[in-house]
């Protein structure tokens, strides 16, 4: 996806007196303080943590190496199994065609593409969470056009508009361990009264306080509480009440603006063909000329509830409007739900929702309502270690009529102007975040931009092509709190780099563009990067090979390259059962090429992952896939 453009060209300050902050110890380590209150916060992350005699899990692998080559490798004695691709029926339904000609309405039975994040639900028996039962919801993305349909984008037409559509969205597909041949199996569950397939055609229902606002409403949907689908699927989140978020990230890329985009569109990229996809032609919903509001209704976070397979998804509008990268949810000390979240471009920002209302897990099914009303926060980090929360509530930070915002729900349509209107600090592309279920210190990667010019808190490096990982505390260690301390965890590059501006900081195996980001419950962070098609394995990061998956030890900051994948992917999607010994991953787009889409007449030009590396799999295609890896043992994946 084109992430070259910046939207923001706000003059939020660029802060001149600039301190790198390298050292972790600049956090002073403390556990969360309130002892019931934290344990209520750290109950969310499941079950009682491995902790080892430090109390956090080593890492216990012995590292890979970089790899350039067309398949995926793991450490010794783990084991890699390829559980869902592209295509693959999500039921009873139709079977992958090798020449991509499985019709719109098939494509809407079977797995989406470009597979990006994921989250396993257990199965509960007598209480107690599975680790051999569950559901996994997945998110599809994007698409590849070009590979999509057996003659690409050539003619094209209403059905390809269609397939494509249903090619977007999420899964959820029931998921099982078996045994077949004396090997553990992890397999679908077909039938599956569960199976579903959310596209960017499935009747979703809007919330919260921009819901029914004038700028939602459309000629289709007259009083704004209702959409069509859900689109850009990239990062996701999950809730104590078992419920998935799933973000629309670049929504821009669907629309045909105008000739001349508003001051508003332009904000938020929208502009003439949008990124090529061409569904405005055959659904005038992506047409902004025709439908000035649709592009309004979408950037948003959705809930969905996997175990309800007959319940509308909720676009949860308190939790703002923009490049919705990840949501993750952690509970305060008091109860009140916390959604951390990021917007993925260049010079975009760092935000926050605080509840209202707090959790009551006596009253899960309630849970969804939290997320309607509560405060949204924009973050700034200023340059002594320290930041703010600042609220974009009307009233606030300058935000009402004088600056243009007429009410909340404006706000929340346009939040990135507000947060601009606020005097957010400026980032680096943030993608995912992580809480540490240890020390509660919130973890976000910011991916690259090199387009900025001035370093700024939080963003160390101008011209920052590879990328670092920030992090911070929350004052009292209340995810709810107002001020928080920030440290840089790690920048990446390699630490052998003779470019001083260029060089990285791991402890250990090197990497660029860090994008997925998880804890698991031991402690250990799960690092995935997607450097670019168009610079990987050239230049620069050649060094780096393919896009990879890491371990960081948060503690000793020791990281340890655990997996490389196939020719042209992007690493991406990361759950786990509660007994840690199923690790779920995405590969994306395996072969993509410059520009996103490739041509029919060579599919496999890029790659002809996963054909060539499992056995019995449909080629013809390279697909983007979920896998399942094992130790070969059964052990804890990453001890
Ligand atoms: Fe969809 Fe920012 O990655
Ligand atoms: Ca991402
Ligand atoms: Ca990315």
């Amino acid at each position: 996806m084109d992430k070259d453009l910046i939207s923001n060209d706000s003059a939020n300050p660029h802060f001149a007196a600039f301190l790198t902050r390298l050292s972790p110890s600049a956090i002073t380590r403390r556990r969360l303080l309130q002892v019931g209150l934290g344990s209520a916060a750290l109950s969310f992350f499941g079950l009682p943590a491995l902790a080892g005699p430090t109390g956090r899990a080593a890492i216990g692998f012995t590292p890979i190496g970089v790899s350039s080559d067309d398949a995926v490798h793991v450490p010794d004695g783990y084991t890699v199994q390829l559980l869902y691709a592209w295509g693959d029926p999500i039921s009873n339904g139709p079977a992958f065609r090798a020449d991509a000609g499985n019709s719109a309405a098939e494509q809407a039975e079977q797995a989406g593409m470009h597979h990006d994040g994921m989250h396993f639900f257990p199965w509960v028996v007598n209480g107690q969470p599975s680790s051999t039962h569950g559901l996994l919801c997945i998110n599809h993305e994007y698409t590849d056009d070009g590979i999509l349909h057996p003659d690409g984008m050539a003619e094209w037409s209403h059905d390809k508009t269609r397939k494509s559509q249903n090619a977007h969205g999420v899964s959820v597909v029931e998921v099982e361990l078996g045994e077949l041949g004396g090997a553990f199996r992890w397999q679908l569950v077909r039938p599956s009264a569960y199976a579903r397939r959310i596209t960017a055609r499935t009747p979703i229902r809007i919330a919260g306080p921009a819901a029914g606002a004038p700028g939602m409403r459309t000629r289709d949907d007259r009083r704004g509480n209702v959409v069509f689908g859900t689109l850009a699927n990239c990062a996701m989140g999950h809730t104590p009440w078992g419920t998935y978020l799933t973000c629309e990230e670049n929504f821009n890329a669907y629309f045909n603006g105008l000739g001349e985009p508003t001051a508003d569109q332009k904000r938020y990229g929208i502009r003439a063909n949008g990124a090529g996809f061409r569904w405005h032609e055959y659904d005038s919903r992506f047409d902004v000329a025709t439908e000035a509001n649709e592009a309004n209704r979408f950037g948003w976070v959705v809930e969905i509830d996997p175990w309800q397979p007959a319940q509308a998804p909720v676009k949860r509008t308190a939790l703002g409007r923009f490049k919705h990268e990840c949501a993750t949810v952690v509970l305060a000390g008091d109860g009140r739900v916390v959604v951390y979240m990021s917007d993925d471009e260049a010079f975009e920002y760092l935000y926050k929702f605080v509840s209202r209302d707090r959790f009551d897990a006596r009253e899960p099914a309630a849970g969804g309502r939290l997320l309607d009303v509560g405060t949204l926060y924009v973050a700034r980090f200023d340059a002594d270690g320290k930041g703010r929360w600042l609220a974009l509530q009307h009233g606030q930070h300058g935000l009402d009529e004088g600056s243009g915002f007429a009410d909340q729900a404006d706000i929340l349509m346009r939040t990135r102007q507000a947060a601009d209107v606020a005097g957010a600090t400026k980032m680096d592309r943030p993608e995912w975040l992580a809480v540490d279920p240890q020390s509660g210190d919130v973890y976000c990667t910011l991916t690259n931009n090199r387009q900025r010019l001035t370093p700024e808190p939080g963003n160390p490096r101008a011209e920052n092509i590879f990328g670092h990982i920030v992090r911070w505390r929350e004052a009292q260690g209340d995810a709810a709190a107002d001020t928080l301390d920030w440290d840089v965890f790690v920048l990446a590059g390699d630490p052998e780099n003779p470019d001083p501006a260029r060089r990285g900081n791991s402890k250990g195996d090197a990497f660029a563009s860090p994008d997925g980001l998880w804890f698991d419950r031991a402690g250990r962070l799960w690092i995935q990067t997607d450097v670019s098609g168009s610079v990987l394995n050239r230049g620069d990061h050649q060094r780096f090979g393919n896009n990879q998956m890491l371990v960081a030890d948060v503690a000793s900051g020791e990281i340890r390259r655990f997996l490389t994948g196939p020719k042209g992917c992007e690493i991406t999607g990361i759950s786990a059962t509660p007994d840690a010994r199923n690790l779920f991953i995405n590969v994306q787009h395996p072969g993509e090429v410059a520009g996103g889409r490739s041509s029919p007449a060579a599919p496999l030009a890029g790659s002809g992952w996963p054909a060539n590396q499992f056995a019995g799999v449909t080629g013809g295609r390279p697909r983007s896939a979920t896998l399942v890896i094992r130790r070969a043992d059964g052990g804890v994946v990453g001890s």
